[in-house]
């Protein structure tokens, strides 16, 4: 049974517009779902989002960084993954444990084994039976992510801490997002996001289309 989705990917990769399309399209279905993401989905979420997304690259050390989004994850599993989930609802969730293995562990070069046991610490063993990884050249996505700061509002889309960390970083963070992939073909499906957004959106309603499907035959 399909329960807890996650999309993965580095920034300007496409999450957020993919999982809009394919809220619509789950909703046409009358699938009961909730979207939510990571960091910064419950009241107390928002506050560590802003603290730490906002400021400058170095204003926070590592440590303090993943404490921050550990604190966020464990308060959006508790307040709002598990009781959606026990709701039996679909959850779908822009960004989840991988985030912290690609851009805490890769990027930053922080311990794995140890990062995947604070993550079972913040999560209390709740996983994703499917994580979608969207996956872009890191040039492509980081002129995304400028277009997006160009349309939008400028005050209130400055550059994020990570994006601003430059292109070697996003590529670490990339390559992370496909090795943690490689290592888990069973949970992990990798979808090329750089073609029209229309071609990416049917190939993600493929895979849950199938998983849907398979959960029901069960
Ligand atoms: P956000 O604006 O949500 O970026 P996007 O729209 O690309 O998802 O910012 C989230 C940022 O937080 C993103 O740059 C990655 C970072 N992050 C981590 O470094 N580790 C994590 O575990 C999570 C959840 C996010």
């Amino acid at each position: 049974m399909l329960r807890f989705v996650t999309i993965e990917g580095g920034d300007g990769s496409g999450k957020s517009r993919q999982l809009g399309l394919l809220d619509e399209y789950l909703d046409s279905r009358g699938v009961s779902r909730l979207l939510t993401r990571e960091p910064g989905d419950t009241p107390l979420g928002k506050q560590l989002r802003k603290l730490v997304l906002e400021g400058r690259p170095e204003s926070l050390s590592d440590e303090t960084e993943l404490f921050l989004i550990l604190a966020d994850r464990a308060q959006h599993v508790h307040e709002v993954v598990r009781p959606a989930i026990e709701q039996g609802k679909l959850v779908m969730s822009d960004r989840f444990v991988d985030s912290t293995l690609a851009y805490q562990g890769y990027g930053r070069g922080m311990d794995l084994a140890l990062l995947r046991r604070l993550n079972l610490v913040a999560t209390g063993g709740t996983m994703p039976e499917l994580t979608i990884i969207l996956d872009c050249p890191v040039e492509v996505a980081l002129a995304r992510a400028a277009e997006r700061q160009d349309r939008q509002d400028r005050q209130a889309s400055r550059e994020n801490r990570f994006e601003a960390e430059g292109v070697a970083f996003q590529r670490r963070v990339r390559e992370g997002f496909l090795e943690l992939a490689g290592a888990e073909p069973s949970r992990c499906v990798v979808v090329q996001s750089d073609g029209p957004v229309m071609a990416t959106q049917e190939k993600l309603r493929r895979i849950i289309d199938e998983r849907l499907h398979v959960g029901a035959r069960r």
